[in-house]
């Protein structure tokens, strides 16, 4: 394989990083990807730090077993605890998605008012208050726990005519409005399926999904390097730590069947 047709290694703590992964593999459809989703672990959104560091460590040294051009943390809640600890750690080139999402929204932002949706663990790292305060010094982030929606869109609720996906949105939203936000981030990999439903609610403000953010940073990095794959490639490998069944069935409403291939689970 020449050096451009290396793989990106993608990771996240299951299925919501497929998100991250399909916004990849249609910006760049002649990347050849590898996918790991540790779907034994998942939520790390609910995990202790050290917990979610501990997981991240084993995903990247399966990852790293192949000859990977680069690394995507997948996951807000992995990139916002365990970023650090992955560069020290690992020899690659690291990409997530609070920085691009950070800067996507510290940019569009008119009023300096800016909301961010997200697991208990990256709140509580003020990963994202800081990133944005990095490229807007005068923006004022205000952060948000939604506990409920991961579970919810895991169920397959989450669309707009949902009354139960509505009504629990509804009560997050207001908790944002409030403080007369003028964009939010949907800073966990689930929430791009609610974009939708998160859209009838507040037509008025920007939305950020970190997951297009991701793809977007990621190919401007390789193309800067010279690194794009051209010819080739394409090849997407799944690889999962619990059944690779249930993942490739719950799989489609997150990436569509166009991108998703054979699914294997592995031990790591
Ligand atoms: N992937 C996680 C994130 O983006 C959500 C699911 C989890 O809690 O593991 O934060």
């Amino acid at each position: 394989m020449t050096d451009k047709n290396r793989y990106i290694g993608i990771f996240d703590s299951g299925i919501g990083g497929l998100t991250v992964a399909g916004s990849i593999m249609r910006a760049l459809p002649h990347e050849n990807v590898i996918y790991f989703g540790d779907t034994a672990h998942l939520p790390y959104g609910t995990k202790s730090e050290k917990q979610i560091r501990s997981y991240c460590r084993k995903d990247v040294s399966f990852l790293n077993r192949y000859d990977l051009k680069a690394l995507v943390i997948a996951c807000n809640t992995a990139d916002s605890v365990a970023r650090e600890t992955l560069e020290q750690e690992f020899d690659l080139p690291i990409y997530g998605v609070i920085e691009p999402a950070s800067r996507k929204a510290a940019r569009s932002t008119l009023n300096n008012r800016i909301g961010i949706m997200a697991t208990s663990a990256t709140v509580r790292s003020g990963a994202y208050e800081k990133m944005i305060r990095k490229y807007n010094p005068d923006a004022e982030v205000f952060s948000l726990a939604c506990p409920l929606l991961v579970p919810l869109v895991e169920n397959g609720r989450y669309k707009k005519d949902d009354i139960v996906v509505t009504t629990i949105l509804r009560e997050y939203i207001e908790q944002l409005t409030v403080h007369d936000i003028d964009t939010i981030v949907l800073g966990c990999t689930h929430y791009p399926l609610l974009y939708d439903a998160i859209r009838s609610i507040v037509p008025y403000i920007t939305i950020i999904s970190s997951s297009d953010a991701a793809a977007q940073t990621l190919k401007k990095a390789l193309k800067e390097k010279n690194d794009l794959s051209h010819e080739n490639g394409g090849i997407h490998k799944y690889f999962v730590s619990d059944d690779a069944e249930h993942f490739h069935e719950n799989a489609l409403v997150f990436i569509g069947e166009d991108l998703i291939g054979d699914v294997e689970q592995v031990n790591i």
